[in-house]
């Protein structure tokens, strides 16, 4: 077990049986094409960018991300456990080699961090020290733990947060959040009420300085 995960097991706030019974990512990827990845994601690039890079502060990168979990996200769309009306259409047609392929092309691309204005330094050190000290008075767990102390994650479980679009980091929380409130109207699960549980925690204000810090981090 790498370090990441013995950390992991220490500091989840959930149940480990719960995690155990329903978690496990899909990890049954057929061996990917890079090339016929990037042939493929011309179908992607208006939205995510050519590269990944996203220019488009709602529509997530996909560039450095972890390996599998893109592939991961594409399987949830087309299964519906993530509901989202744009990308349910855009992966109806995806075989899971098309998914193997962008995500293997996708995670070798290099991520363009964000920047901070000057008037949000505040906000985003107050986003700082939630990342990495989570909140106490909530026993919420420190991001640092899962997604790692610069942010790019760890395959495959763990998505690289650094350097990723702002609004998108803030829709997803409050997605988190939310579904947590009402499962059954949810629109994003999390693997055994991981992220769900933490983003119920957090309040709008943290969630806005949270996003802003793993924006422009490198
Ligand atoms: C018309 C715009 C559009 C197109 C085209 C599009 N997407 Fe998306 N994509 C989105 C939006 C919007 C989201 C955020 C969905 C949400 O809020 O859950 C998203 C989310 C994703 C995510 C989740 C990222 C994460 O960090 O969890 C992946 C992976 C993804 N798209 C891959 C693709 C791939 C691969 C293609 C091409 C086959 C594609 N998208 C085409 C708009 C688009
Ligand atoms: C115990 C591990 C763990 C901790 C701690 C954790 N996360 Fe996560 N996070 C995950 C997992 C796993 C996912 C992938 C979604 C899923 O399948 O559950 C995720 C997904 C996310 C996403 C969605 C990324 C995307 O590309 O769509 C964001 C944003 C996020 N986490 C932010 C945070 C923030 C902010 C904190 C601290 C307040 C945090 N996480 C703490 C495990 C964790």
């Amino acid at each position: 077990m790498s370090n990441w995960a013995t950390l992991f097991l220490l500091l989840m706030p959930v149940p480990l049986v719960t995690f155990a019974a329903h978690t496990e990512p899909n990890l049954d990827l057929p061996p990917a094409d890079v090339e016929a990845g990037k042939q493929k994601s011309t179908a992607c690039a208006a939205c995510h960018g050519v590269d990944g890079n996203s220019a488009n502060p709602k529509y997530p990168s996909l560039a450095g991300q972890v390996p599998g979990y893109i592939a991961d996200q594409l399987d949830l769309f087309k299964s519906g456990g993530r509901k989202n009306d744009i990308m349910a259409g855009m992966v109806a047609g995806l075989s899971m080699q098309d998914m193997a392929d962008l995500d293997a092309y996708y995670s070798q691309q290099k991520m363009q961090p964000g920047a901070i204005a000057e008037d949000e330094l505040d906000l985003a050190r107050r986003g700082e020290r939630l990342y990495r000290g989570g909140y106490a008075p909530l026993n919420v767990a420190a991001c640092i733990s899962c997604h790692g102390p610069d942010g790019r994650g760890v395959p495959i479980h763990f998505p690289r947060v650094a350097g990723q679009k702002r609004a998108y980091l803030e829709d997803q929380l409050r997605a988190f959040k939310a579904s947590y409130q009402h499962p059954e109207s949810g629109v994003r699960i999390s693997y055994g009420d991981i992220m769900t549980s933490i983003a119920f925690l957090l309040s709008d204000e943290q969630i806005k300085e949270v996003s802003a810090y793993m924006h422009a981090l490198q």
